[in-house]
C-alpha cells in the first residue's frame, strides 16, 4: 500500500509536514494545501514557503492548485515547473461556501463542460512544461448520480492517479464517505484510484482494505492530525508513542515561533493543533480550556509540558 499525507489547509503546511516526516512513517507522498492563483499570478510568501524546495528536502512532495482559471493554473504550474516538480494536483473537493460559490474546489464539479474545457487547455498547457496531472476530488455537488459523469469525463484525460474523497460537496465532513460511489470509481475509472475518508485507526483501515483489496493507495488526513502514530500502527503494529509527540509538537511550536511574529499566531496554530490531537490523551479534557485561553506563548509551554506530563 502507498500512504499519502493529505492536503489540510492551515494545517499541513512544510513546518508540520517536516516535523511529522523527521518522527514518523514516512509517507510515499505529501500534498501541499492548496495554492490559489490570483489575477496577478503572484504566490504569496504563505504559498511560496510551502512549496520551496529548501523547505522540503527528502519529501516527494505535490503542490495542489485551486482553480478554475486554465490561464492562472498554468502560470502557477509553470513555476513550479521551474522549481523542479514534476506533477501537480487539482483542487475539486474543497466544500467550503467561499471557495464554492465561485464554482471552484467542489464548486467546479458542478460545470461539467467548463471543467471539460480546462482540463483540455490545462493537459496541453502542462504537456509543454512537462509536469503530470492528478486529480483530487469529490463525487458530486448534491447528489452522488452526478458521479458517473464526472468519472467518465476524467476517463477522457491522462492522469497519474485519481484521489477521490467519496463524499458530496453539501455533505461538508458530515455523514460516512460513500463506499458505493467509490466501487463505482473502481468499476468504471481507468485512471489510478486513490482513496480518502475517514481512515482514523486501524480498524477502519483494515475495514477499507477488506472492502477494496484491489486498492493499493490511501490518504489519511485528519487521522493522523489526530494520531500521527496512525501509520506506524498500519504498517508495524506500534504503540502510541507520545514521547516523540512531545517532540514532534516542539518542532512544529519552534517552527511556528520562528516564521511568525507575536505570540498571537503561533497560539493560534497550536490550538488549532490541540483540536485534532487532544483525544489522543487520556486526561486531555482537563487542558481544553487552559489551552483555548492561553495567550502567551511561555505559559502555553508550561501547559503543554503538564499535559505531556500526563502520559509520560
Ligand atoms: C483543516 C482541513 C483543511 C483541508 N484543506 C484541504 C486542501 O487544502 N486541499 C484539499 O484537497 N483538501 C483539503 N482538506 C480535505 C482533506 O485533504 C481530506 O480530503 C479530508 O480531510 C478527508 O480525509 P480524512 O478523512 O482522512 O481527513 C482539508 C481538510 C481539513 C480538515
Amino acid at each position: 500500500m502507498k500512504f499519502y499525507f493529505a492536503p489540510m489547509e492551515g494545517v499541513s503546511g512544510y513546518i508540520y509536514r517536516n516535523a511529522y516526516h523527521k518522527y514518523f512513517h514516512s509517507m510515499d507522498r505529501y500534498f501541499t494545501p492548496f495554492i490559489a492563483p490570483k489575477k496577478n499570478h503572484a504566490m504569496s510568501s504563505k504559498e511560496k514557503n510551502d512549496v520551496l524546495p529548501a523547505n522540503n528536502i527528502g519529501m516527494e512532495v505535490i503542490p495542489q492548485i485551486l482553480t478554475n482559471q486554465a490561464e492562472y493554473f498554468l502560470h502557477t504550474s509553470a513555476k513550479l515547473a521551474e522549481m523542479g516538480y514534476k506533477e501537480v494536483n487539482l483542487n475539486l473537493g474543497c466544500p467550503s461556501s467561499t471557495v464554492v460559490t465561485k464554482k471552484k474546489g467542489a464548486g467546479f464539479l458542478s460545470e461539467p463542460d467548463r471543467l471539460e474545457h480546462f482540463l483540455e487547455d490545462v493537459v496541453k498547457g502542462l504537456e509543454s512544461l512537462r509536469l503530470q496531472l492528478s486529480i483530487k476530488t469529490r463525487i458530486g455537488l448534491r447528489d452522488a448520480e452526478e458521479f458517473a459523469d464526472l468519472l467518465d469525463l476524467y476517463n477522457d484525460f491522462p492522469l497519474t492517479e485519481l484521489i477521490i474523497h467519496p463524499r458530496l460537496q453539501t455533505d461538508l465532513y458530515n455523514n460516512t464517505p460513500n463506499w458505493d460511489a467509490f466501487a463505482q470509481a473502481v468499476a468504471t475509472s481507468k485512471h489510478t484510484l486513490c482513496y480518502n475518508g475517514d481512515i482514523f485507526t486501524v480498524e477502519a483501515y483494515r475495514r477499507f482494505c477488506e472492502a477494496f483489496p484491489q486498492i493499493d493507495h490511501v490518504m489519511l488526513g485528519r487521522g493522523i492530525l489526530r494520531n500521527p502514530c496512525l501509520l506506524g500502527q498500519i504498517k508495524d503494529g506500534e504503540k502510541v508513542d507520545y514521547q516523540k509527540i512531545y517532540a514532534f509538537h516542539n518542532d512544529i511550536l519552534d517552527g511556528y515561533t520562528e516564521a511568525f511574529s507575536g505570540d498571537r499566531p503561533v497560539l493560534f496554530k497550536m490550538k488549532e493543533l490541540w483540536s485534532h490531537m487532544l483525544p489522543l490523551f487520556p486526561k486531555g479534557e482537563v487542558y481544553a480550556k487552559n489551552i483555548r485561553k492561553v495567550e502567551r506563548i511561555s505559559e502555553y509551554q508550561g501547559i503543554a509540558a503538564q499535559l505531556f506530563g500526563t502520559v509520560l
